[in-house]
């Protein structure tokens, strides 16, 4: 039976408090880590499947063809923590290379981190895990009972590019303070390219993303006790060209009203919130991002089409 600790429960009254502010926001907002509630974590692994996601597939490429370099950068019996481990599968194929001394998945989504971890232990009964719930976007501070001893934080999927560039350099700092003594960062980024690629990637023909950025409102019913009616929306993909990201977007398809409970608001026809940006990098400018979160040594490790990126950094 593998262990799970879930810290700090997230306090519902400022999820509530938060996502009403979103709401309320004369540009609305809903925070991408919405998306992933039990069904939004299963939406997301049939995303990774799809023939125009080439993120997921792309990165597992370059793990298998780099093998040898990455783990020599990264060294062996480490204590993994693996950052939005979702279903455990990448941290998992890379077990025989790194041979982590613990293997520790975090993620917000504690019910699917569970039964992922649950089945990992059985697959490798001989690896110390445990899992933690949390919301490692507000704090990084792991329970007592994760071994002492160099970290490896894995950090892979581009999730980074959920962040804004300046977001991500005060998480990267954070996780590089978090490395403790002689720790390093394996982390996955997404590249910029041609702009129909990113497009179909996050538009894809049979509509999985479309439920995946949908979903997010039955999420949003639960939390705050909103009305919702998903039929009442569609899903809106761009690139933003100036920026460098994707941003999707959820449209409402009639003038309509939304109500939750202790507030209201009016959305016209057309009128948008927005659910979460993905930002793509040129290698440099990714970098330049991790010198500036303080990290050293970076190695990276590209496809042959460098569509993608997979670096390593040291915290020393
Ligand atoms: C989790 N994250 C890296 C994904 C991305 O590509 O930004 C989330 C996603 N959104 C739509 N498709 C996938």
């Amino acid at each position: 039976m593998a262990r799970f600790i879930q810290i700090a429960v997230q306090d519902q009254a400022a999820i509530r408090d938060e996502l009403a502010a979103g709401l309320s926001a004369q540009s609305a907002v809903i925070a991408p880590k919405h998306f992933y509630d039990l069904l939004g974590s299963k939406l997301f692994d049939a995303i990774c499947e799809l023939p125009e996601y080439y993120p997921t597939r792309t990165e597992a490429g370059i793990f298998k063809g780099w093998r040898d370099e990455i783990a020599e950068a990264a060294g062996s019996g480490r204590v993994l923590v693996d950052l939005g481990a979702g279903n455990c599968e990448k941290a998992a194929s890379l077990f025989g290379v790194l041979q982590p001394s613990c293997y520790v998945p975090v993620d917000i989504s504690t019910s699917f981190l569970k039964q992922a971890v649950g089945r990992l232990q059985l697959q490798f009964p001989s690896t110390a895990m445990l899992g933690v719930g949390i919301d490692f976007s507000s704090t990084l501070e792991l329970p007592a009972e994760v071994p002492p001893g160099p970290r490896l934080f894995f950090y892979p999927g581009s999730s980074i590019g959920n962040f804004t560039p300046q977001e991500a350099v005060a998480f990267l700092s954070r996780v590089r303070r978090a490395c403790s003594g002689n720790g390093s960062l394996l982390i996955g980024v997404d590249l910029l390219k041609e702009s129909t690629v990113l497009r179909a990637a996050y538009d894809d023909a049979l509509g999985v993303t479309a439920c995946f950025n949908l979903n997010v409102l039955n999420n949003v019913n639960r939390l705050l006790d909103a009305d919702f009616h998903v039929n009442d929306w569609q899903h809106r993909a761009l690139f933003n060209e100036g920026q460098g990201r994707i941003e999707m977007h959820l449209e409402a398809k009639d003038n309509l009203i939304v109500r939750w409970n202790g507030g209201l608001r009016r959305f016209d026809r057309g009128e948008r919130i927005h659910t979460e940006n993905s930002y793509k990098y040129s290698r440099e400018a990714f970098v330049a991002l991790l010198h500036e979160a303080g990290f050293s040594s970076v190695q990276c490790w590209t496809d042959p089409r460098e569509w993608f990126m997979v670096c390593h950094a040291r915290a020393g």
